[in-house]
């Protein structure tokens, strides 16, 4: 929808300031972020307090174990009257999964080979196996696991690694994203790990913005540094094999000798693959897809119409144990991880509350392992929540820009590099985006790697490393933010105006024309109530007008609209930014 048409109101309307509340994350001349509660009144109506379901009740059935780099698949025999009664048998079979995509679609789809008999230990001699079960009656037991040991490739890579110099240690990155959560969504609904990464080193990023509306521009921002436009035209994520071919960061570190893995999980809506191609070779030295894809074959129990449980175990526990295992795997190697969740967090704001301990669980392993030791860690969103109830709220549309971000830096990184660790610590108080995680990925490189030359952002030249020293007076601009995502608009003030009433409605009117238009299913809708209008505080000759209104059909919408003010209080919208949606678009 083509959002950037200007617009002329007839009638300019007088407005009255209202005293800002002054508790702000960032208060320069460029960037006024505004503070606000994880809890309130209001943020609680859309909070639903609940707790973990586990897949299963009983303890699962089977295990790999990789010994001397070599996997081995095993059945607890003991346990195995929990499956099946007295008198009968198990019996089980293993097959290998295997990526096997078409000519079209090379990155969906997987071959599953013909299941045969094993009894109750076996050496594996494929990646991924699936298990399954039967008693005399029936299948009562499958599930599907990826053991992760050393290809010769990848150890022959890594006995060539270029040092910086002999003595310097390869710094290795791991990253952990939970899709759509804002970072005071992670505060309310994940609060025992929030303390856990606070209490253990972990630098959280308050004034972290994203740069555009959803997974794939925000992701690919983060690898390459383009924007949407330009991640479109130089990666045509649409066209097969493109993406292969696109600057991803991660080529990088596999090229210059890293190990990489990227696992995430909802195969079918993967950042590249919905609605787009996905990659014809993998991305990845480990890459996950073909495991995920195999793991939503089993039994699914939904949760809020997302895949939780893909057999006995949930979605978001396998990728976390996947993280773990690679990690550890190449703990004194270095290597590039993503893992990323999206079946407890995408459709509701509350549920990541389900996976708090799990994921508290998670970082305590990884601490004991000495992972936070070895690598550097973040701890990331790519957005907050983009539709449902939130959208009532002026806070549900600073928090939609806000994601989480928090960084952990290993020791011996920090008594290396002090001054990076102080730059990184300075730099979480001031205002940062997408595009400075890609300028600090490839700073990693620089220092890891001999001879790797940093190359500034295309979509944001002016966008730096968080080791660096970045600028306190910095704009959204600055920052590579476009208008409609900035969050350094100060607070949005309730339009007190006497008509107000009338100027709402004005612009609720034309945020509902520019929805309706082209869409005939619209044609009897209309504007029933206006929740909220309100005006950003800000410079004294622009500002945003934010309207939240609800239509007959029980649809609310969030339209950000430019406006000048103009002499004795009178105010001009000039142009519709954005319109948000309650329900995902
Ligand atoms: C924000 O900055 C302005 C201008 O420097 C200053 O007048 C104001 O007191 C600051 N507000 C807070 C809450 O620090
Ligand atoms: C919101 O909920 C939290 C915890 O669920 C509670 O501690 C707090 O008192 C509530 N706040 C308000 C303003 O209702
Ligand atoms: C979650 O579990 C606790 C402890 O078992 C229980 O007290 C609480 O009622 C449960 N909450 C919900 C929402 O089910
Ligand atoms: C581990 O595997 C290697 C190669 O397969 C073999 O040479 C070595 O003897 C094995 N070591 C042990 C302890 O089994
Ligand atoms: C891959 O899929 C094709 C077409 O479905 C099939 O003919 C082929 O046997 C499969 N390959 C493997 C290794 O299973
Ligand atoms: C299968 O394994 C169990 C336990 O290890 C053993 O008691 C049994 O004899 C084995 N059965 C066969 C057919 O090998
Ligand atoms: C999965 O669901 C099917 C159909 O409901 C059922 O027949 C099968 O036993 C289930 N599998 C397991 C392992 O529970
Ligand atoms: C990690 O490093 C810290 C500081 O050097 C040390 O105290 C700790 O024991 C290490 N942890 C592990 C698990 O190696
Ligand atoms: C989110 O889940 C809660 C608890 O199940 C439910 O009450 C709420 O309506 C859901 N919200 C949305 C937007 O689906």
């Amino acid at each position: 929808m083509a959002l950037f048409i200007f617009l002329v109101i007839s009638a300019a309307l007088p407005f009255c300031f209202v005293a800002a509340d002054e508790d702000f994350i960032i208060n320069t001349s460029k960037c006024k972020l505004p503070n606000f509660p994880a809890f309130s009144e209001e943020t609680n109506r859309t909070h639903v307090p609940q707790n973990y379901t586990a897949c299963t009740n009983v303890e699962l059935l089977t295990y790999t174990k990789v010994v001397n780099n070599t996997a081995y698949l095993h059945i607890k025999r003991d346990i195995e009257l929990l499956y099946r009664s007295p008198d009968e048998e198990l019996s089980c079979y293993y097959s290998y999964v295997t990526r096997n995509g078409s000519e079209e679609e090379p990155d969906i789809g997987v071959s599953i080979s013909p299941a045969l008999k094993f009894n109750t230990s076996m050496r594996l001699t494929g990646d991924i196996v699936k298990v399954e079960c039967y008693n005399s009656y029936a299948l009562v037991y499958e599930n599907v696991h990826n053991p992760i040991t050393i290809s010769k490739t990848v150890d022959e890579k890594l006995k060539r690694f270029p040092r910086v110099n002999e003595d310097a240690l390869p710094i290795s990155v791991l990253l952990i994203v939970v899709d759509s959560v804002s970072r005071l969504n992670f505060a309310r609904t994940m609060p025992k790990t929030r303390n856990f990464l606070l209490d253990n080193g972990f630098v959280e990023f308050p004034g972290y913005n994203k740069i555009d509306d959803n997974t794939f521009p925000n992701f690919n921002a983060l690898l390459t540094g383009l924007n949407l436009k330009q991640s479109n035209s130089i990666c045509v994520p649409t066209k097969v094999g493109k993406l292969d071919e696109c600057p991803m960061i991660w080529y990088d570190f596999r090229r210059l000798g890293y190990v990489t893995a990227y696992g995430e999980d909802w195969a079918p809506v993967a950042t590249y693959n919905y609605l787009k191609k996905g990659f014809k070779n993998p991305p990845a030295d480990y890459y996950f897809k073909p495991y995920i894809e195999a793991t939503e074959t089993l039994n699914i129990t939904e949760k809020e119409g997302l895949p939780y449980c893909a057999g006995p175990e949930t979605e978001g526990e396998r990728i976390l144990h996947l993280a773990r295992d690679f990690s550890l795997t190449f703990k004194n190697q270095p290597s590039f991880g993503i893992f990323w969740m999206n079946t407890f967090s995408h459709n509701n704001v509350s549920t990541p509350i389900v996976m708090d301990e799990k994921m508290s669980d998670f970082f305590k392993r990884i601490r004991d392992d000495g992972i936070l030791n070895s690598s550097i860690v973040m701890f990331l969103s790519d957005h907050g929540m983009r539709f449902g109830d939130i959208r009532r709220t002026i806070q549900g549309w600073y928090e939609e820009r806000l994601p989480i971000l928090h960084v952990s830096l290993p020791e011996r990184f920090k008594t290396r590099f002090p001054g990076k660790y102080d730059n990184l610590k300075k730099n979480s108080k001031k205002f940062t985006s997408t595009y400075d995680v890609y300028m600090t990925l490839q700073d990693v490189l620089s220092m890891s790697v001999k001879g790797y030359n940093v190359t500034p952002s295309m979509a944001c030249p002016t966008c730096s490393s968080l080791f660096s020293d970045i600028t306190e007076e910095r704009s959204c601009e600055e920052a590579g933010v476009p208008e409609k995502w900035c969050t350094c608009v100060g607070r949005f003030n309730k339009d007190e105006t006497i008509i107000n009433g009338r100027r709402a409605n004005a612009a609720a009117g034309l945020a509902l024309s520019e929805i309706t238009r082209n869409a005939q299913e619209y044609e009897f809708v209309y504007v029933s109530r206006i929740l909220s209008a309100s005006i950003s505080s800000g410079s004294d000759s622009h500002g945003y007008y934010l309207v939240v209104f609800e239509t007959s059909t029980w649809s609310v919408y969030q339209a950000l609209f430019k406006i000048r003010r103009e002499p004795f209080g009178f105010l001009k919208l000039i142009q519709i930014l954005w319109i948000g949606y309650s329900y995902e678009q």
